[in-house]
């Protein structure tokens, strides 16, 4: 069966004879989005899987977001729709990566974006995601006092906060999301000039030359709230283009423009109706995390989604 509507029906049903939440992350295809009992950011979204009292949750996103969830949520069962969807910037830094970085900078707290493996949360003192990198790595500078930090694994992240809280030496791995990095000033420029009196919302993972020329730098679920506060008519939306279908929904009367088509995540498109479909109904795409990486990473993660 491949009807949508059809599809999306029996989603509804099988999730309701599972006792399954399913979540999709903003950047999944409008579809996807539109199946979804919660969508939303990283940080939401491991709120969500934190908080859920259903048995299954079945995560619409790329893999760290899933693993993310069967950290903070051990005891339920997390399934993937299309689980080879990776994120490029999680693979940029290892736990052998990591493990060396960290020894050789004793005593430098190490700091890492949600977005990496589960073997390199269990290395971290506190994970992050871009709606709250700065207050997290503000508050840990007032609770400890340090003077340095080590940051991964996206360099563009890592210069926005180093950029909002000067008083410590943030020090970043060099990794970045293809997406996001691949984005110029000069685009958005360009953007202006056909747009005037639009409000430029970029995504901390841009390079700074575009986080610097942007009226907002936020994440993706900051971007909808932001829209819906904003008294601007007209939006050019600096991330991933599965954004505009949230942005439309939460704020018809405004105009969206997509900086440029070239602004899509191939791993969060790999998952489809069908699958979210199959997975329900086959149980399959099961995450696991070993219990010892799951145990060494929790402590990170829960500091993650209490702060900020
Ligand atoms: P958000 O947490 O802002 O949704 O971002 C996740 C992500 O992968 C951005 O590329
Ligand atoms: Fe990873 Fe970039 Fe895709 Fe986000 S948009 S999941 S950072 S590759």
């Amino acid at each position: 069966m491949s009807d949508p509507v059809a599809l999306h029906d029996e989603i509804r049903a099988l999730a309701a004879q599972r006792d399954a939440v399913v979540l999709a992350h903003n950047y999944q295809r409008p579809e996807v989005q539109d199946v979804a009992d919660f969508t939303g950011d990283s940080l939401g979204l491991s709120r969500q899987a934190a908080a859920t009292e259903a048995s299954v949750i079945v995560f619409a996103g790329v893999h760290f977001m899933a693993e993310t969830a069967k950290i903070l949520s051990p005891d339920k069962t997390v399934l993937m729709p299309e689980p080879r969807a990776g994120c490029p910037m999680a693979d940029m830094m290892s736990a052998e990566d990591l493990a060396a970085w960290r020894d050789a900078n004793p005593g430098v707290p190490v700091v890492t974006y949600v977005n990496s493996t589960a073997a390199v949360k269990a290395l971290t003192d506190v994970c992050v995601t871009s709606a709250n990198a700065v207050a997290v790595v503000r508050h840990l500078v007032e609770e400890t006092g340090t003077a340095r930090i080590l940051f991964g694994p996206d360099r563009n992240l890592a210069w926005w906060v180093a950029r909002s809280v000067p008083e410590v030496d943030i020090v970043a791995w060099e990794g970045w999301c293809p997406t996001h990095d691949d984005v110029t000033a000069q685009q958005v420029l360009d953007a202006r000039e056909l747009h005037p009196g639009a409000e430029v919302m970029a995504h901390p993972e841009c390079r700074p030359e575009v986080v610097d020329i942007a009226d907002a730098v936020l994440s993706t679920s900051q971007m909808l709230d932001h829209t819906a506060r904003s008294s601007a008519e007209e939006f050019i939306v600096v991330t991933e283009e599965g954004l505009l279908h949230a942005l439309a929904k939460a704020a018809p009367g405004k105009r969206f423009v997509n900086l440029t088509p070239r602004m899509i995540c191939p791993n969060m498109k790999l998952t489809t109706l069908q699958k979210v479909r199959d997975c329900l109904r086959d149980s399959s795409g099961e995450i696991e995390v070993a219990k010892d990486t799951r145990r060494a990473a929790y402590a990170a993660v829960e500091r993650m989604v209490s702060i900020g």
